[in-house]
């Protein structure tokens, strides 16, 4: 593999910064007419764009005053009705699953923005005269991470759905420009431990599960290797009975443990307890504690380390983080079936 997919990645996450100051003005500059009522909020997506709204998902069960529920397929919940605020989001604007979604929540006259960078949705939005937030194009959807969950943050603020947000999202750009070489040079390190075992990240915290689920889908798609997560306490109650099992996975796990300041100090004990109790299913662990003041500084901050340890161990591996293939051809493999959209 040359290592121009490699240095293209890692300049992207080392892009994010200013993808956080983007993201802002792309948040305050649209025009938005604040609907009347809001029971909801729903951000449809899939992969890389969903993400985002994972994100947002976390962080308002901190701090925000509605339900947000993240949806990932064509037909919406039963939940979604005019009185829902409704994003859109897909970064290449043609995916099938967010396009079924927005269209449906049109019908139910739910109060829809769409979130793209071009393609279908965006041509959709305009044509219907909804509100359109346009970012750059030109990267790999899960590489605009910042351009796709800032906004939502801002708009939501911006309707009075969750405090203000600019501070948080100004340090947490500075926190980063801070201490990507920092983590960049500590996930080189923890690539030649994942390289040819299992790695298994476990969150000890519920602000980290959606760090935990990004870590894995960066596994997958940029260094193109297996991924495991769970969540203790949970994983306490039914996983620990399974660790090493099948056979051939017995000392082939490397444990990942993500910890925040709200992590529990009985789940640090559990975390601990596990890892002496199945010794005989992991050949290393590591540990990862969040960064920065803020929850969504900490959050990145955990978040980021995966990134960056999954470029790390696509140039180990000699694969293309760039390059998604099978995704690819998958799509249009769909594109031209002709079964009900
Ligand atoms: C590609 C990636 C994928 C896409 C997903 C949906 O970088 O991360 O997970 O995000 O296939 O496509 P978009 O984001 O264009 O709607």
């Amino acid at each position: 593999m040359n290592s121009s997919g490699y240095n293209k990645m890692l300049n992207l996450i080392f892009s994010l910064p200013e993808q956080f100051e983007l993201g802002l003005n792309i948040g305050f500059e649209c025009g938005l007419i604040k609907p009347k009522v809001i029971e909801n909020v729903v951000i449809a997506g899939m992969g890389g764009s969903a993400i985002g709204g994972d994100i947002v998902r976390t962080l308002s069960l901190q701090t925000g005053s509605l339900p947000v529920i993240v949806w990932r397929d064509y037909r919406l919940p039963q939940a979604v009705s005019p009185r829902t605020l409704f994003f859109a989001v897909s970064y290449s604007g043609n995916t099938e699953e967010t396009l079924a979604a927005y269209r449906e929540a049109k019908r139910c006259k739910s109060q829809v923005i769409a979130i793209s960078s071009g393609g279908r949705l965006a041509q959709m939005a305009k044509h219907d005269g909804l509100p359109l937030l346009s970012v750059p194009t030109g990267m790999p959807p899960r590489a605009a991470i910042g351009l796709l969950t800032i906004p939502i943050l801002v708009v939501l603020s911006r309707f009075g759905l969750y405090p203000d947000c600019k501070k948080g999202i100004r340090d947490t750009a500075r926190l980063l420009g801070r201490r990507l070489h920092n983590w960049h040079k500590r996930a080189q390190r923890i690539s030649r431990l994942l390289d040819g075992n299992l790695p298994i990240v476990y969150s000890t915290s519920r602000l980290l599960d959606v760090a935990a689920y990004r870590w894995q889908c960066q596994l997958n798609e940029n260094a193109k290797v297996m991924c495991h997560i769970g969540q203790l306490p949970e994983q306490n109650h039914n996983e620990i009975m399974a660790l090493s099992s099948p056979r051939f996975l017995a000392q082939k796990g490397v444990l990942i443990g993500l910890f925040d300041r709200t992590t529990h100090p009985r789940t640090i004990f559990r975390f601990r307890a596990t890892l002496n109790l199945c010794k005989d299913a992991f050949s290393r662990f590591i540990f990862v504690n969040s960064e920065g003041r803020s929850a969504l500084a900490r959050l990145f901050s955990v978040m980021i380390i995966g990134d960056l340890v999954s470029v790390a161990l696509a140039k180990r591996r000699g694969v293309d983080p760039m390059a998604i293939p099978k995704i690819d051809e998958l799509k249009s493999m769909l594109a031209s079936y002709r079964g009900k959209r």
